[in-house]
C-alpha cells in the first residue's frame, strides 16, 4: 500500500492535550489515524530564518513533521493571504476581502518554503493529500523542484462563483495551480459547478465527461467529495455521556427547559450574530418559550489576530448580553455563551440533551457540527437540526428545517416549529438525516479520495507518464 501524505496548516498534534475546534483537525486526526502516514503542517511557532528541516516524531501510526515558519511570512500566509483574502472570498463576503501584493508574495513564499521541506522527505510513489486554502500553490512549488508523483488537493471551504472569483486579483494565477494537482475535491456539486465554470468561461480550459480538466498542457479532475464524520465513534460518546458527571450537571442545570445549543468557531461566516438575534426574535414573538428554553451557544476564539475576528467577538458580547438583559429572570439565563473548547465526549453530552440544533452559517464548505449533532441523538427521543440552506451539509441534510439566515424572522419561526414538533415527525427526520450521515463517514471519505487519486495519474495522461524519483533541493 502506498504511504499516503497529507499536508495541512493546522495540525492536530497528539502532544497538544486541548480539544481542538475546525473541521479539518478533526477529519484527518481521525482520517490518519486509521491508515497511518506522515503528517507534514506548521509547527505553530515562528522564529527568524526558520530551517527547511522539520521537526519529526512519531506517535502511534502516524509521523509528524512539523515545520517553523518565519514571523513575517506567517502573518502574510496565515492572517494576510489565506484568511484575509481567500476566506472572505470564498465565503461570499466580498465587503471583508483585503488583498495586498505582500501578503501574496508572503502566501507564496511559505509554499515555496513547504516545498523546499517536504521534497527530501517524499518517495515517488507516495500519495500526496494537501487540504485547504492554504496550500493551493504547493504542487505547482513541488512540480518545479522535480515530483513527478501523485498529488490531490481537498478544498475544505465553498468555492465561489466565477463572479465572486473574479473579484481576486490573483485568480488566474491560482487557478493555474490548481492545474498542478491531478485531483482536485470539492464539498459540493455546486462548489464543482462554481470552478468549472470559471475554467471553462474565463481561463480558456475544455472539460471532459468525469469532471476531467485540460488547462494549458495540464489534465486534472476536479469532483465533489462531501466530507463526513466518524458517526461510529459520536454515537458511541453520546450513548457513553448519559448518566455521565457531566450530563447530570447539564440537565441539573436546565431544571426541565429545553436546550437549544450551537457549536461554532467564532467566525463571521457562522452567522452567529443573525442566530443570536433569531433566538432574541423567538423569544420576543412567543413568549410562551421564555423561561422555558435556555440556548447554549459554544464560540471558541479563532483567529485572534484578523482584525474582523476581533469585531465579531465585540458584537456577539453586547448581543448576548442584550438578551439577557432584556429576557434574564432571576432564576433563567436565556443564552449562554462560551468561548472555550470541550472535549469530544463534552461536545457529544450537550448535543445529545439539545432538543434543538442550530447550524445557521451565512456559507459554509459543509459544517460538520450539523453531521455531529444528528449522530449525538437518541432514536427514540431525537431532536431538531435547525439548518442554513447555505451550509454545504444542507445538500444531504434534507430532514432538517432548512433555513435563510439572512431572515431573522424566518429562523425564529423555524426555532418555534422545531420546539413544537411531535415525536413522530422528529424521528421520521432524524432517521433521514441519520442514514446519510451513517451513509458517508470520514472513513468513507477519505477512502474514496484516496481511491480515486491512486487511479488518476494513469487515467490523466499528463507527460511525464511513469513517476521519478524527486530531485532534492
Ligand atoms: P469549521 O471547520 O469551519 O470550524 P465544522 O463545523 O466543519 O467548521 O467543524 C468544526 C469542528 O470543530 C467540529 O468537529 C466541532 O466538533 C469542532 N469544534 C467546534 N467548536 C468546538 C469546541 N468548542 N470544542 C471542541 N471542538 C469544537
Ligand atoms: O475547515 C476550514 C478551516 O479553515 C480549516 O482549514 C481549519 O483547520 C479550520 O477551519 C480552523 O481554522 P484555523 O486553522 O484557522 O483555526
Amino acid at each position: 500500500m502506498a504511504r499516503l501524505v497529507v499536508v495541512s496548516n493546522r495540525v492536530a498534534s497528539p502532544k497538544e492535550r486541548a480539544a481542538k475546534a475546525g473541521g479539518l483537525a478533526v477529519a484527518l486526526r481521525e482520517a490518519l489515524g486509521t491508515r497511518g502516514g506522515l503528517w507534514f503542517g506548521w509547527s505553530g511557532e515562528t522564529q527568524p530564518n526558520p530551517s527547511d528541516t522539520p521537526k519529526v516524531f512519531r506517535s502511534g501510526r502516524v509521523t509528524y513533521a512539523l515545520l517553523t515558519l518565519d514571523p513575517e511570512d506567517q502573518r502574510a500566509h496565515y492572517a494576510g493571504y489565506a484568511n484575509g483574502t481567500l476566506w472572505p472570498l470564498c465565503h461570499y463576503r466580498l465587503g471583508l476581502l483585503s488583498f495586498r501584493r505582500a501578503d501574496w508574495e508572503g502566501y507564496r513564499r511559505v509554499n515555496e518554503h513547504f516545498a523546499r521541506a517536504l521534497l527530501p522527505l517524499l518517495q515517488p510513489d507516495d500519495i500526496i493529500w494537501v487540504h485547504d486554502y492554504h496550500f493551493i500553490p504547493l504542487a505547482a512549488e513541488l512540480r518545479k523542484r522535480g515530483f513527478e508523483g501523485r498529488i490531490g488537493y481537498f478544498h475544505h471551504i465553498p468555492w465561489p462563483t466565477p463572479d465572486v472569483f473574479l473579484s481576486l486579483p490573483s485568480h488566474a494565477a491560482l487557478v493555474q495551480d490548481l492545474s498542478q494537482y491531478d485531483l482536485v475535491g470539492l464539498q459540493t456539486e455546486d462548489d464543482v459547478r462554481a470552478l468549472l465554470t470559471y475554467i471553462s468561461s474565463e481561463a480558456r480550459g475544455w472539460i471532459a465527461p468525469g469532471g476531467v480538466v485540460g488547462l494549458r498542457e495540464r489534465r486534472f479532475r476536479v469532483a465533489a467529495f462531501p466530507i463526513g464524520i466518524d458517526a461510529t465513534a459520536f454515537v458511541r460518546d453520546a450513548k457513553a455521556s448519559v448518566g455521565s458527571d457531566e450530563e447530570r450537571r447539564l440537565h441539573e442545570s436546565l431544571a426541565g427547559r429545553a436546550l437549544a445549543v450551537g457549536v461554532d468557531r467564532l467566525d463571521y461566516s457562522k452567522g452567529l450574530p443573525g442566530k443570536f438575534a433569531a433566538f432574541g426574535e423567538l423569544l420576543s414573538r412567543y413568549p410562551q418559550h421564555r423561561s422555558t428554553v435556555t440556548m447554549m451557544q459554544i464560540a471558541p476564539v479563532s483567529r485572534g489576530e484578523v482584525a474582523e475576528y476581533r469585531a465579531l467577538r465585540r458584537e456577539l458580547e453586547e448581543l448576548a448580553g442584550a438578551i439577557n438583559g432584556e429576557y434574564a429572570e432571576f432564576d433563567w439565563v436565556p443564552l449562554r455563551y462560551l468561548n472555550r473548547p470541550f472535549q469530544r465526549a463534552t461536545l457529544a453530552a450537550i448535543y445529545r440533551t439539545a432538543r434543538l440544533g442550530l447550524v445557521t452559517p451565512l456559507r459554509d464548505g459543509m459544517n460538520l457540527v450539523a453531521k455531529e449533532y444528528i449522530a449525538a441523538q437518541n432514536p427514540e427521543d431525537p431532536g431538531v437540526l435547525v439548518l442554513s440552506r447555505f451550509a454545504g451539509a444542507a445538500d444531504e441534510l434534507t430532514g432538517a428545517i432548512l433555513v435563510n439566515p439572512y431572515d431573522i424572522e424566518g429562523m425564529a419561526d423555524a426555532m418555534n416549529a422545531a420546539l413544537l414538533m411531535p415525536l413522530d415527525e422528529r424521528r421520521e427526520r432524524w432517521q433521514v438525516n441519520m442514514a446519510k450521515v451513517e451513509g458517508n463517514t470520514i472513513h468513507d471519505w477519505c477512502e474514496r479520495f484516496i481511491h480515486e487519486l491512486s487511479g488518476a495519474i494513469d487515467h490523466l495522461d499528463n507527460p511525464p507518464k511513469r513517476a521519478k524519483r524527486p530531485r532534492r533541493g
